[in-house]
């Protein structure tokens, strides 16, 4: 990498990333980034020198840059990975990724053969299933509270459902899968990426050799379609399914638990939403846009590459923070406050360019689902506890432990 040493690195560089202590609000730390500029020198947690990139045209113009690479597998290039856990996960790691740690050709060649299933017209399909999801967990957090603990009755179970309903993974076997997802940042349990693979093979197998025993979904679809066909192998068929279970429950489930606290927060614009549902939509982007629960999105930089005054030499590991693009005040006007009425919506939470979020049309509508039917069942819900107690979960992506509510 560049001239610096680590050595001279751990002296010199700030920490990153940096942990929140507002969900929604970009830590303090990022001003000491911001004065160096869209495109920083920090250290990592083992004293790394990385660049990380803080400014909104600074990050879609490196999401779009042809010249990085999103794959774990570059021999002698360094690898970003801005937590201890996922270290231990990209060295445990014995299987490929579908799409997210894949680079073009192979990765547009496979874009292209899921993208149909996740278009606008496509996931509306899905909102009278989404909303049955809904209304069935609303159903008995009301038949047995109050109280209720919205993270494991509300917030987890409705994204869990919905993706399996869409994949065709029966519900029934959830909790082994929620584990394994939780499990896998967990570098003592390096298993859990090879049992969730296991299981997805076996029920892959199982819709190939006996069609109609399971609940059918996107994976039957793929198998009759793409698998017959020649354009996708097993492998890549299961490899899909994983990414797509994982990215779909986890994802959505702490975005939809800090929204909850979010709009708590904020009791006039809470009551702006319920009074007016038009202002819905506006409010999902900018919960998205200020929450932006990714913490960093990793690239290594293939050829040397220059960007806002700084040179970006080949091999470079490069993260760039969705929250601080999200929250860049030459963009944003008053960046940090949350603001259901915000007109510019170009946040950047769900990536940009070629590896953009494939599922961010579905997240939208079940948070939009999510949202409008609590607080229309449930319109005396509040917190149980002080807002101080509510613990945030750090790492790689932001989320709460426990939301304790009573109406
Ligand atoms: C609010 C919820 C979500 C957020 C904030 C989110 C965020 C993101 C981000 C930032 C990326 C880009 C990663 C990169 O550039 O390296 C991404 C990619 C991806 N997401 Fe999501 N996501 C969400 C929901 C979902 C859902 C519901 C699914 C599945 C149905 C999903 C599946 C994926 C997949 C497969 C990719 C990889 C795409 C590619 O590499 O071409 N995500 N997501």
């Amino acid at each position: 990498m560049t001239d610096i040493t680590v050595a001279d690195a751990r002296q010199e560089r700030p920490d990153y990333p940096i942990d929140r202590t507002c969900p929604h609000r970009l830590p303090d730390g990022y001003a000491a980034l911001r004065a160096q500029g869209p495109v920083c020198e920090v250290k990592l947690y083992d004293g790394r020198p990385m660049w990380a990139i803080v400014g909104h045209a600074a990050a879609r113009a490196i999401l779009s840059d042809p010249r990085t690479s999103s794959s774990r597998s570059h021999e002698n290039l360094m690898f970003p990975v801005p937590f201890p856990a996922l270290g231990a996960l990209n060295e445990a790691r014995p299987l490929d990724t579908a799409l997210l740690a894949t680079d073009p050709p192979h990765h547009s060649a496979r874009r292209r053969l899921f993208a149909p299933w996740f278009t606008v017209r496509r996931i509306a399909t899905l909102r009278e299933a989404v909303q049955t999801v809904v209304d069935d967990r609303l159903d008995t957090i009301l038949a047995q509270g109050p109280p209720a603990e919205l993270v494991s009755d509300f917030a987890l179970p409705i994204p869990s459902m919905v993706i399996c309903q869409l994949l065709g993974v029966p519900y029934e076997d959830h909790e082994f899968f929620e584990e394994q997802t939780r499990r896998r940042l967990d570098p003592v349990n390096g298993d859990a990426m090879l049992l969730l693979n296991g299981y997805l093979d076996r029920l892959v197998e199982t819709k190939a050799t006996r069609p109609g025993t399971t609940p059918r979904g996107l994976l039957d679809d793929l198998l009759e379609t793409h698998v017959k066909d020649g354009n996708l192998d097993r492998f890549g068929l299961v490899m899909f399914a994983q990414e797509l279970l994982i990215g779909g429950h986890d994802t959505t489930a702490n975005m939809l638990s800090l929204s909850v606290l979010t709009l708590l927060q904020h009791p006039e614009q809470l009551a702006a939403l319920k009074a007016d549902d038009s202002l819905m939509a506006g409010a999902v982007e900018e919960l998205l846009r200020s929450l932006s629960i990714v913490a960093s999105l990793s690239r290594v930089a293939t050829e040397d590459i220059e960007l806002a005054g700084r040179t970006i030499r080949a091999g470079d590991g490069i993260l760039i923070s969705p929250m601080a693009a999200s929250h860049d005040e030459s963009v944003f006007e008053d960046a940090e406050e949350f603001d259901i009425h915000r007109t510019n919506l170009h946040h950047v939470a769900f990536g940009y360019g070629r590896h953009q979020c494939i599922g961010q049309n579905l997240a939208r509508l079940e948070m939009e689902v999510a949202l409008r039917s609590l607080f229309a069942r449930i319109p005396a819900l509040r917190l149980a506890v002080p807002a101080e107690q509510i613990v945030i979960r750090q790492g790689m992506l932001a989320g709460l432990v426990a939301l304790p509510v009573e109406w």
